[in-house]
C-alpha cells in the first residue's frame, strides 16, 4: 500500500476553524474559533490535524510528504461553499437589466417573454459541450476567489430533453473542475411558455418523466422549486416535494422572493433551506425559526434587481442560522462575486464577521446537507482559503476586492497566487 500522501499547511498568523459554530442563532465575533500560529496537516486530501504548526512540525518531521509554508502574515479559513447558483445557461440578459433600471419589473419582463425564459431559449440552443465549457469557465472565477464547493442548478431547458443535457454539462464541468460541484434539478423554475400547460400538468410530467430518469442516470440528487405568482403555487409544491423526497431526492425552495409562501413549503416539506426570503414577514422568520430548515441570503438578487434584502439580521434574532450565497445566474444576479455580495450584506443588515464567514463557509454546507466540510476539523476535507493578510477582518473590510493567495482543494493547493508575487 502507498504511504499517505501527507502535507503540512502553514504557519498561519490566524487560522479560523468555524469548529462548534452553532447552525443556528446570532453569533458574535468574540465566539470565533480563531487560532494563533496554527498549521493544518491534510493526510490524502482529509483534515488529520489542526494545531500549533511549531508543535506539528516537530511531530511529524519524518512521516511529512510535504511541506507547505505561508512565512508571514497570512490568514487561512475554510474554502466557501456556494450553495446557490445557476452557472449553467447560454446567453446574456444584458437588456433585462437595462428595462429594469428603465422601470421594469423582474416579473414584467417575464411576463412579456423576457426573463427566465430568454435564458431557456438561448441554453436550448446551446450544445452539450458548450454548456459545459460555459460553467468550467463561471466556476473557475468562483475557484479563484476562494470557493471550493459551488452547488448548480438546472432549471433554464424546462423540458425532459434540455434538463438532462444541463445536468449532464454540470456533471461533465464537474469531472472537469477543480472544485466539488453538486447538482439540484430546476425544472420546476418556470412554466415553459412553448406549450398550453397548466402548472401541475407540468409539475406532475416532470416527477412522470424527468426525476426517475435523473435518478436512473444519477444526475442529481437534489430538488428545487420556484415558489412565486406565475410559476407554482404553495400546495402543488408541497406535492411535487414530497413525492421528490420519496424517490429519495433532497429539497430546497426558491422561496419569498417577491411574495410569501415558499417559506410555508420549505417548512412543510422539510427542506434543506429556504432560500431568497426577501419577501419573508415576522410570521415567516417565526416559522423557520422553529424549523431545522436553513435560510439562504442572496444579496446578489438584490443587488441586481435593485430590491430588499433579505431580513437577516431578524431572522438570526429570531433564531434561525444563514447561509449567504452568489445567486449567480444571467438574470438576476449576473455579478456573482461571493464574498463582495456577502460583505455588502453583512454592512446593509449588521451582521457580525461571524455571522457573515459562517454564512459562506459552515453553515453553508449545513445548506447543502453537507457534514464533511464548512469547517477546518479532523476527517473533513482539507479544503482551505489562504491569504495574504495579518487580520481576519480584512477579508470582508475590502468587501472582496483581495483574492486569496492560494486556494487548497482535499490537500493540494490548485490556485496559486504567490507566482510571480514579490
Ligand atoms: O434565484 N428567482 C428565480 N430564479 C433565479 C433567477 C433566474 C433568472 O432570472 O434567470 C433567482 O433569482
Ligand atoms: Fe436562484
Amino acid at each position: 500500500m502507498a504511504a499517505p500522501n501527507s502535507i503540512l499547511y502553514g504557519p498561519f498568523e490566524q487560522l479560523l476553524t468555524m469548529e462548534a459554530v452553532p447552525a443556528k442563532g446570532a453569533l458574535s465575533d468574540n465566539d470565533l474559533p480563531i487560532l494563533k500560529g496554527a498549521g493544518v496537516l491534510i493526510e490524502d486530501g482529509l483534515i488529520k490535524e489542526v494545531d500549533d504548526y511549531k508543535k506539528l512540525q516537530h511531530k511529524c518531521k519524518n512521516s511529512l510528504t510535504e511541506y507547505h509554508v505561508f512565512p508571514d502574515d497570512h490568514v487561512a479559513l475554510p474554502g466557501f461553499i456556494d450553495a446557490h447558483t445557476h452557472i449553467c445557461y447560454a446567453g446574456s440578459r444584458a437588456k433585462d437589466y437595462a428595462a429594469r433600471n428603465a422601470g421594469k419589473t423582474y416579473l414584467e419582463i417575464a411576463k412579456a417573454g423576457g426573463g427566465i425564459w430568454n435564458t431557456v431559449q438561448h441554453t436550448r440552443s446551446a450544445s452539450l459541450a458548450t454548456l459545459t465549457a460555459l460553467t468550467i469557465h463561471r466556476a473557475s472565477a468562483h475557484l479563484r476567489r476562494g470557493t471550493t464547493t459551488i452547488e448548480v442548478k438546472s432549471g433554464y431547458g424546462l423540458d425532459t430533453e434540455n434538463e438532462l443535457k444541463m445536468l449532464q454539462a454540470i456533471g461533465n464541468a464537474a469531472k472537469a473542475s477543480a472544485l466539488d460541484m453538486i447538482s439540484t434539478c430546476l425544472a420546476a423554475h418556470t412554466l415553459p411558455k412553448d406549450r398550453k400547460i397548466d402548472s401541475t400538468t407540468y409539475l406532475k410530467e416532470i416527477q412522470s418523466e424527468l426525476l426517475p430518469e435523473i435518478r436512473k442516470q444519477q444526475l442529481a440528487d437534489r430538488v428545487d422549486i420556484f415558489v412565486e405568482e406565475g410559476s407554482f403555487g404553495v400546495q402543488e409544491s408541497i406535492d411535487f416535494l414530497a413525492y421528490a423526497k420519496e424517490l429519495g431526492f433532497k429539497c430546497t425552495v426558491h422561496a419569498d422572493q417577491f411574495s410569501a409562501g415558499g417559506s410555508q413549503v420549505a417548512v412543510t416539506a422539510g427542506a434543506l433551506s429556504a432560500d431568497h426570503l426577501e419577501a419573508s414577514g415576522n410570521k415567516e422568520i417565526q416559522m423557520l425559526a422553529k424549523s431545522n430548515v436553513m435560510p439562504v441570503a442572496l444579496p446578489g438578487a438584490s443587488i441586481g434587481l435593485g430590491c430588499d434584502f433579505t431580513p437577516a439580521r431578524k431572522l438570526l434574532d429570531a433564531g434561525t442560522g444563514l447561509a449567504i450565497a452568489s445567486d449567480h445566474n444571467p438574470g438576476s444576479a449576473p455579478m456573482g462575486h461571493l464574498i463582495t455580495q456577502a460583505a455588502i450584506l453583512g454592512t446593509f443588515e449588521k451582521l457580525t464577521q461571524a455571522e457573515v464567514l459562517a454564512g459562506v463557509t459552515i453553515r453553508a454546507a449545513l445548506a447543502l446537507g453537507l457534514h464533511d466540510r464548512g469547517s477546518l476539523e479532523i476527517g473533513k476535507l482539507g479544503d482551505l482559503c489562504v491569504y495574504q493578510l495579518k487580520d481576519l477582518n480584512e477579508i470582508l473590510y475590502h468587501q472582496g476586492s483581495i483574492d486569496p493567495i492560494a486556494v487548497i482543494k482535499k490537500g493540494e493547493v490548485v490556485i496559486d497566487n504567490t507566482i510571480g508575487a514579490e
